[in-house]
C-alpha cells in the first residue's frame, strides 16, 4: 500500500535559521502574522528576535503570548477570537511544544469553524488530553535553529529528547510505518542515541545541540507521517490526570512498553537498537532486544527520570484511575498501530509495573 506523506513545503534548517523568517513569509506570499508563543519565550528575548525581524523587514505583525503548557480549549478559542478580529494571513508559532500545539488548534479551528472538542481523534468525553489531526496541522514552513536551544534547562532537554526518541521507535514499529519513514525514524534514532547525555550534560555543546534538533525534526517527520503507538497512547493519560510533563510520561513508560512491545516485532526492534548503537556487530536479534531495553532503562536512570511513585503520584489515586486512564489510552488509537496491541486489562498491567 502507497504511504501518503504530509510535509511542509520549506524548511529552513541550521544555526542562526530564524533570520530566514522574513525570507520564507516573502515565498509564500505571507504578509500579516499573528505570533503565537508563550510568556517564558516572550520574556527570554527569542520573541523580541523574532518580531525585530519583522520590524526590520516591515512586516506587520500582532502578538498572542498568553499560551499555556498542555493547552486548553478555551486558550486556543482565546486565540481564535484574535486570529477572527485582525485581518491576518498568517500565523507565526515559536515554541516550545505547547505554544506551537495551540497555533495548530487555532488553525484547524479557523480553517474548519466548530468547537476543539468537534476535532479531536476520535471523539470522546471531557477532561482528557486530545489528539488532534488534520491538515491545517501542518505548517506551511519550518524553521529549525539550534542556537534557540542553547537556553534549555538541563531537565526540558532530557524530557524533548526522550520524546523524540519515543517518536522515532514508535514511527519504526507502527503498523503504519513505511519505507520512507523507517530512514527518517532511523536517522533520528541514531542522533539522538548519541547525543543525548552530551546535549543534558553540556548546555554549550553545539554539535550535540544540533544533533539533538536535527533528530528532533527527523523523528517528527517520521511519526507524524506513521503514527505514535502505545507509549504515547498511555502518556497522554498520565499528562492529563497528574500534569506530568508529556516528554516525562513517555520516558516514564518506554522501556517497559518497549518490552511488552518487542516480541511482536522482533526484527523491527533489533533494528533499533542497531539504529542506536547499542547492539554487537552481527549479533542477533533477541540480544539486540534485550541491550535495547538495557539501553532504555539506563538512559531513564542517566537522565534522572523519576517513576510515577518518585515523583508523587498518590498511589490510591492512580490505582482508582487506572480503568479511566485505561480507556482514554485505548480510545485514543494509538495503542491499535502498536505492534502488539493490548486489551484494557494489559494497560493497566502495564501502568501497575511503571509506577514505582
Ligand atoms: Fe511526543
Amino acid at each position: 500500500m502507497a504511504a501518503l506523506i504530509t510535509m511542509p513545503r520549506l524548511m529552513s534548517v541550521g544555526g542562526g535559521a530564524l533570520a530566514e523568517l522574513p525570507a520564507l513569509m516573502a515565498r509564500l506570499g505571507l504578509k500579516h502574522p499573528l505570533v503565537v508563543t508563550d510568556p517564558y519565550i516572550a520574556r527570554s528575548g527569542i520573541l523580541d528576535r523574532a518580531t525585530g525581524l519583522l520590524d526590520k523587514a516591515q512586516i506587520l505583525y500582532s502578538v498572542f503570548s498568553d499560551t499555556v503548557s498542555d493547552p486548553t480549549t478555551e486558550v486556543i478559542e482565546t486565540g481564535v477570537a484574535i486570529l477572527g478580529d485582525g485581518n491576518f494571513d498568517s500565523l507565526v508559532a515559536i515554541g516550545g511544544g505547547s505554544s506551537i500545539d495551540t497555533a495548530k488548534g487555532m488553525s484547524v479551528l479557523f480553517a474548519n469553524g466548530g468547537s476543539m472538542r468537534d476535532w479531536k481523534v476520535p471523539a470522546t468525553e471531557t477532561d482528557e488530553k486530545m489528539l488532534i489531526a488534520g491538515l491545517a496541522c501542518c505548517p506551511a514552513a519550518a524553521i529549525v535553529d539550534y542556537e534557540l536551544t542553547l537556553s534549555m534547562p538541563y531537565r526540558l532537554t532530557a524530557d524533548t529528547g526522550i520524546d523524540s526518541l519515543t517518536h522515532a521507535i514508535e514511527a519504526y514499529v507502527s503498523r503504519r510505518a513505511s519505507p520512507f519513514t523507517d530512514g527518517l525514524a532511523r536517522n533520528a534514532m541514531g542522533l539522538i542515541a548519541r547525543h543525548i547525555r552530551a546535549a543534558c550534560a553540556e548546555p554549550d555543546n553545539r554539535a550535540a545541540r544540533e544533533a539533538m534538533m536535527l533528530g528532533a525534526t527527523t523523528a517528527g517527520m517520521a511519526f507524524s507521517n506513521a503514527s505514535v503507538a502505545l507509549v504515547h497512547g498511555m502518556s497522554r493519560p498520565i499528562g492529563a490526570f497528574f500534569h506530568v510533563p508529556h516528554g516525562l510520561s513517555n520516558a516514564m513508560l518506554l522501556p517497559e512498553i518497549t518490552a511488552f512491545s518487542a516480541p511482536a516485532a522482533l526484527e523491527r526492534y533489533a533494528d533499533c537498537a542497531r539504529a542506536m548503537g547499542v547492539a554487537e556487530e552481527g549479533e542477533g536479534s533477541q540480544a539486540a532486544v534485550a541491550r535495547l531495553v538495557d539501553e532504555l532503562h539506563r538512559l531513564n536512570g542517566d537522565l534522572k527520570v523519576p517513576s510515577p511513585q518518585a515523583y508523587g503520584i498518590d498511589r490510591a489515586r492512580y490505582d482508582e484511575l487506572l480503568p479511566v486512564m485505561a480507556s482514554q489510552a485505548l480510545a485514543s488509537g494509538s495503542p491499535a498501530n502498536n505492534p502488539r496491541v493490548p486489551t484494557a486489562d494489559e494497560i493497566i498491567d502495564l501502568y501497575r509495573r511503571v509506577y514505582a
